[in-house]
């Protein structure tokens, strides 16, 4: 059975994309079998992964409005399967708003290849639509990437209502993983306040990171198309990278995720 994750902000830039990509890299060092699953019409991640989504014969949107087997779609990169997506999935937005059963849709694909891999990682759109929706309901966990500016960390009561509403009404399992802050520069002091922030006011929620620093290797790797550890494997954001995909692990083994209690 796979463990499912979708990495979930509803700002865009927030580093979900990097962020899926690298983890889903360091998990599969750590032994595992990883499928990432593009969710975002933009094809960020497919992109990321050196696949030229746009002239793809087939896609995510496939399997999901046509019922195209996932392993049709699959493709390969560093050890890593990806199931990729290009602007068609953007059709899926209004073509499932409708649809009967639309909350079992990505979870349709998604079945048949539950014992080929032990994690699947869901990177989601820049949006609370229909297709953030279907993430949220069909994942067994979320991750939360945050930036550590005030403007966005105001938006995180939003987020987290979205995800209390989605516990409350579609999926009463979903569980926030973990909140890992990104694009971290700890001599910008309002950087650290937020952090201080994020440690006072979320760690009852969910376990927070260790933070990913700001590092523009993180753009120079995607634009060669490789996680950041094949790219600079000394780089300073490899060894928080390394040690999320850890404590992702060891969430999806035990089924356990450690809290601070108040
Ligand atoms: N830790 C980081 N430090 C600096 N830049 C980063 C970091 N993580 C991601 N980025 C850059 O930020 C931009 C947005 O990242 P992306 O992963 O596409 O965000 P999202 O998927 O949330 O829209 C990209 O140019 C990416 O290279
Ligand atoms: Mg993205």
């Amino acid at each position: 059975m796979s463990h499912i994750f979708s990495v979930f902000n509803q700002a865009g830039g927030v580093a979900k994309t990097t962020l899926a990509m690298n983890l889903g890299y360091e998990l599969a060092q750590l032994g595992q079998r990883v499928l990432l699953v593009d969710f975002d019409p933009q094809g960020t991640l497919t992109i990321f992964m050196g696949i030229e989504g746009w002239d793809l014969p087939a896609t995510i949107y496939d399997c999901l409005i046509a019922n195209r087997p996932a392993t049709d779609v699959i493709h390969s990169a560093h050890g890593i399967d990806i199931l990729p997506a290009n602007l068609a999935l953007g059709k899926a937005e209004l073509e499932l708003y409708h649809a009967p059963m639309r909350e079992q849709k990505l979870h349709r694909v998604l079945e048949p290849l539950s014992e080929a891999y032990d994690l699947v990682i869901i990177d989601c759109p820049p949006s609370l639509g229909v297709i953030s929706y279907l993430a949220l309901v069909t994942a067994d966990y979320v991750i939360v990437p945050l930036e550590c500016e005030y403007k966005s960390y105001q938006g995180t009561d939003l987020l987290l209502q979205t995800i209390g509403k989605i516990q409350q009404e579609a999926n009463p399992e979903l569980k926030i993983a973990a909140f890992v802050p990104v694009k971290v520069s700890l001599q910008k002091s309002q950087h650290q306040r937020v952090l201080a922030a994020i440690d006072s006011q979320l760690a009852q929620i969910a376990p927070i990171a260790s933070p990913i620093p700001d590092a523009i290797a993180f753009a120079d790797a995607s634009e060669r198309c490789l996680p950041l550890s094949l790219y600079d494997r000394r780089h300073r954001a490899v060894e928080p990278l390394r040690n999320l995909a850890k404590q992702i692990l060891s969430i999806a083994t035990t089924g356990q995720v450690e809290v601070l209690h108040a």
